[in-house]
This record gives C-alpha cells, sequence and structure tokens, in this order.
C-alpha cells in the first residue's frame, strides 16, 4: 500500500525503516502521548519486532508515514469484530523533527479515507489525552468531531487522565 500525499508518503513498513523508527520512537515527548503497548526506551529490537510482525498482519492496518524518503512516524487503524465491524480505532505518532509542518494531519485525512474505502467502514474514530492539544487540533483539522471527554478513563505514567473521543462519520 502507498499514499502518495503532498507532505509525505503513507505506505508498508519495510526493513529498511528500523533505524529511523527507532530514533524518533524513541521519544519521551512522543511515549507520553500514546498507549503503555508503546515501548519505553525504544530501542533497534522493538522497531524490528514491529516491522516485521506489521509486514505479516493482514490485513494491512499500520503503515509507515514516509518524509522525504525518511521514515517519520506511524499511524494505523484498528478493525472492529463483530456489530462493530463498522468501526475503527485510528492511531499515529511523528518524530519530533517533523512536528508543525502538517505531516500528521494530512496523513490522517489519507489513512481515514483509505480505511473507509478499503473496509467499508461508518465511523473512524481517536482518543487522544485531554492535554494532548496538538493532538485534538490535528484531528479537527482533518474532519472529526468531538463526541465526549471520557472522564478519567486512562492512566499514564501514574497520572490519570480524561480522553477525548474524537470520530470521523461517513454520513448515510
Ligand atoms: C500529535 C502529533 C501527531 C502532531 O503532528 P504534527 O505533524 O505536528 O501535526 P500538524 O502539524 O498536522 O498539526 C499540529 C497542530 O497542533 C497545533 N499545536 C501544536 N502544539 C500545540 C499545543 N501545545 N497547543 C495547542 N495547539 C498545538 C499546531 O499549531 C497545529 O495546528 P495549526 O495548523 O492550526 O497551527 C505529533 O505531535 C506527535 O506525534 N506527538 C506525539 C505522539 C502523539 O501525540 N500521537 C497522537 C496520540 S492520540
Amino acid at each position: 500500500m502507498r499514499l502518495s500525499l503532498k507532505t509525505c508518503e503513507v505506505r508498508t513498513w519495510d526493513l529498511s525503516d528500523v533505524d529511523a523508527v527507532a530514533r524518533h520512537a524513541n521519544n519521551r515527548k512522543v511515549w507520553i502521548n500514546l498507549r503503555d503497548a508503546f515501548p519505553h526506551p525504544y530501542t533497534k529490537q522493538h522497531a524490528r519486532d514491529f516491522i516485521r510482525t506489521m509486514r505479516q498482519r493482514t490485513p494491512e492496518t499500520t503503515f509507515a508515514i514516509v518524509v522525504d524518503g525518511e521514515c517519520a512516524g506511524s499511524a494505523g487503524f484498528v478493525l472492529h469484530p463483530d456489530v462493530e465491524r463498522v468501526s475503527a480505532e485510528i492511531g499515529y505518532w511523528l518524530g519530533e523533527p517533523f512536528w508543525g509542518r502538517g505531516i500528521a494531519t494530512e496523513a490522517l485525512v489519507g489513512l481515514t479515507r483509505y480505511a473507509i474505502e478499503t473496509h467499508g467502514l461508518t465511523r473512524v474514530y481517536a482518543v487522544p489525552f485531554a492535554g494532548n492539544a496538538a493532538s485534538c487540533r490535528v484531528l479537527e483539522k482533518a474532519g472529526y468531531v468531538l463526541e465526549a471527554r471520557l472522564r478519567r478513563s486512562a492512566i499514564k505514567d501514574g497520572v490519570v487522565m480524561d480522553q477525548m473521543q474524537y470520530a470521523f462519520i461517513v454520513p448515510e
């Protein structure tokens, strides 16, 4: 899979991405905004295992964000089972040197469209921590709408936090 966008590409993982992923993922400012499944410190072995797993997974739902030929981050979605098979949760992160250039927004718009078209979805949603103003802004710029503040719904680094539920709804 490859989406060629203006500021970046969103594409299938390649083992040549290992060094760049490990370099950009090994950052507390990235980790503090993500689920605990994202390791910290983040080693080359973590990157290798992650990329191998993603390359074996069918359907393919997690991709590299590539800027000027270098892997700059990742974006992916989780398809829901059973009656929620029209829904998916989307997530993304970008290495700090790439922040503030509209890259995450463009990748999110492209991947949302891809997820909807490829899997026949009616709803894609994300749940950033309430304090993650940049991610909330990215979701708003990409056309997601705030549905709820999930009070005291998560704990990160020992701190209980609210999460903001944003959704992109495909009209009937
Ligand atoms: C959140 C993240 C993906 C944003 O990526 P990005 O490419 O810098 O995003 P964009 O440039 O497309 O847009 C960022 C927007 O947030 C705004 N912003 C950034 N920091 C902000 C802050 N502290 N308060 C308010 N707005 C902020 C920017 O001004 C910009 O909005 P604008 O275009 O209206 O000016 C990136 O910072 C990141 O990977 N962070 C760590 C991991 C993470 O939080 N992932 C999301 C988990 S839900």
